[in-house]
């Protein structure tokens, strides 16, 4: 049996100090805002795990439609030894691609949720005793301290989590992942595709209101780790469409004029009735679009997949 290895990155208080700082500039600048990665307490990673077996959240199913065509593809053109998976979450749609890389040996899933990685590294290691994980408790957005692993080395980041960063931290990112690759490495990349606006609306305004508890869990998360007193049912969960930045936007909508306390931050926040907080942008792409982010990152985009509807694609990029 291959040893787990759990590993943070950055100390417990950090990840504290870091929601301190987002939260204290969020809710002090106008418009008020939050960054999408505060979602994912236990709680947050199970609502979102519910979210991808909605009837109307196609992401997951499209993506994991391409991933079963096209793993033996993927798996040709890299010859993977070390799989890395950014925000790797239930890493339940990577076991397509797990299972079609031959030449695997170690297996590194990064994610901000521990709860998250536990789950993942338990389910995989049933199946796959002698494949190394070495999971890896991490915001890869700040750049990665990564394991010292064999090549070739193929960086995964699915789901078209990418579309939750803004495009500044987009291009810093995909750099920062350009920085972490040798030669002969790759990135596949999974982004959601620019389609109907009432198709995208509903995949984030569900009927059965997944989608809002999931949105207003990080009320519950500042709630409970920074002593606030957010109330959930004062806010109601929206879901527009922009279709100049071509991302969709969740924000909570405050029902009422009211005053919130974060204790932890000696923090009183006035929101006016009608006053929208932003949490979330999820950005839909073009081949073209995302081709020309790969190249400003010194990623030349090698293959462009999609599923059969069109709405999601993989694309596979390797050093330029
Ligand atoms: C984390 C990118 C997969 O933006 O679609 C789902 C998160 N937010 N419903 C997305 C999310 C609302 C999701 N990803």
């Amino acid at each position: 049996m291959s040893p787990f290895l759990l590993t943070r990155t950055l100390p417990e208080d950090a990840t504290d100090a870091a929601l301190r700082a987002d939260v204290l500039h969020g809710l002090t600048c106008t418009p008020k805002s939050l960054p999408p990665k505060w979602f994912y307490d236990a709680r947050g990673s199970a609502l979102f795990d519910e979210i991808t077996t909605l009837p109307e959240y196609y992401p997951t199913r499209a993506e994991r439609e391409i991933l079963l065509a096209r793993a033996p593809e993927i798996a040709a053109a890299t010859g993977a030894r070390t799989l890395i998976e950014l925000g790797s979450g239930s890493s339940d749609k990577t076991r397509h691609l797990i299972d079609a890389l031959t030449s695997l040996e170690t297996y590194v899933p990064v994610d901000v949720s521990e709860s998250a990685l536990r789950g993942a590294a338990n389910t995989l290691l049933a199946d796959r005793p002698a494949l190394g994980v070495h999971a890896l408790i991490a915001d890869f957005t700040g750049g990665l301290a990564l394991p010292g692993t064999q090549g070739p080395r193929l960086v995964a980041f699915l789901g078209g989590t990418v579309g939750n960063l803004l495009p500044q931290e987009r291009a810093a990112f995909l750099s920062s992942v350009r920085a972490m690759l040798s030669p002969g490495d790759a990135l596949l990349l999974g982004t959601d595709l620019v389609k109907d606006e009432a198709v995208l609306v509903a995949a984030y305004d569900d009927a059965a209101g997944v989608t809002a508890a999931f949105n207003k869990n990080v009320l519950h998360v500042i709630n409970r780790e920074l002593g606030a007193d957010f109330q959930a049912d004062a806010f109601a969960h929206v879901a527009v469409w922009d279709r100049d930045n071509e991302w969709i936007e969740m924000r909570l909508r405050s029902r009422v004029a009211q005053t919130v306390k974060v204790q932890a931050l000696d923090l009183a926040v006035d929101f006016e009735r009608g006053e929208e907080l932003r949490t979330e942008i999820s950005a839909k792409f073009r081949e073209e679009g995302v081709r020309r982010e790969l190249a400003v990152a010194g990623l030349e985009l090698t293959h462009w997949w999609t599923d059969a509807r069109g709405r999601f694609a993989l694309s596979l990029a390797t050093a330029a």
